[in-house]
């Protein structure tokens, strides 16, 4: 499937607000470098990145109304954070809205939040270049997951994971299933490493 790029940032430059959309910028050509580095398909990878945040401009009792209108399914976790459901209803746009096809993209953006066990390469990268891209903030642990990224995908993922978990108990937020299964799969899969 080809895809126009400059056609999608051009989308999202007119829907986002100019940090964000910097940030989309950000992750597409970071989800482009680590695709480079692990053999992934550079499109697919660009327009997952490009694309992840589109459902974020609205505000939370927007997202939980169109999640609705649409028929996609709300978890308890979600409608306390409401914010979680941006990934569910980015993807539900890229489908509609952005004629993206393929479900392995669909699933990258849908899942760039919490992340989950068992991701593909492509999911894994969206997940991370979310993290990592340049704009982000200069959080503890960034400068080492940003080099972590190009050396081991998967301890990486754990690594961000773990940091996201932390941050979110600090701050008493409730915490998404999902990102909890995601980091006891990703915790036994590096266990080995971690050990040495
Ligand atoms: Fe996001
Ligand atoms: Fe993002």
């Amino acid at each position: 499937m080809e895809y126009d790029l400059l056609e999608l940032q051009e989308k999202m430059r007119e829907i986002l607000k100019p940090k964000r959309y910097l940030h989309s910028l950000g992750v597409q050509y970071t989800c482009a470098a680590l695709a480079m580095r692990y053999d992934c398909n550079l499109m697919s990878a660009q327009v997952a990145g490009i694309l992840h945040d589109a459902a974020k401009n609205y505000d939370e009792d927007e997202q939980i109304r169109r999640c609705e209108k649409h028929q996609i399914p709300i978890t308890k976790v979600e409608r306390e954070q409401p914010y979680l459901l941006h990934g569910k209803l980015g993807a539900y746009y890229a489908k509609t809205k952005y004629h993206v096809t393929d479900e392995e993209i669909l699933s990258a953006i849908a899942y760039h939040t919490t992340g989950k066990p068992k991701m593909t390469i492509l999911e894994k990268i969206v997940f991370l270049s979310d993290y990592i891209e340049p704009s982000r903030k200069l959080i503890p642990g960034l400068v080492e997951i940003r080099k972590l990224a190009f050396e081991d995908l998967d301890l990486a993922v754990y690594t961000t994971l773990h940091n996201t978990l932390n941050y979110l108990k600090s701050n008493e937020q409730t915490i998404d299933n999902t990102t909890y299964t995601a980091y006891n799969y990703y915790k036994e899969l590096v266990g080995a490493q971690l050990k040495d």
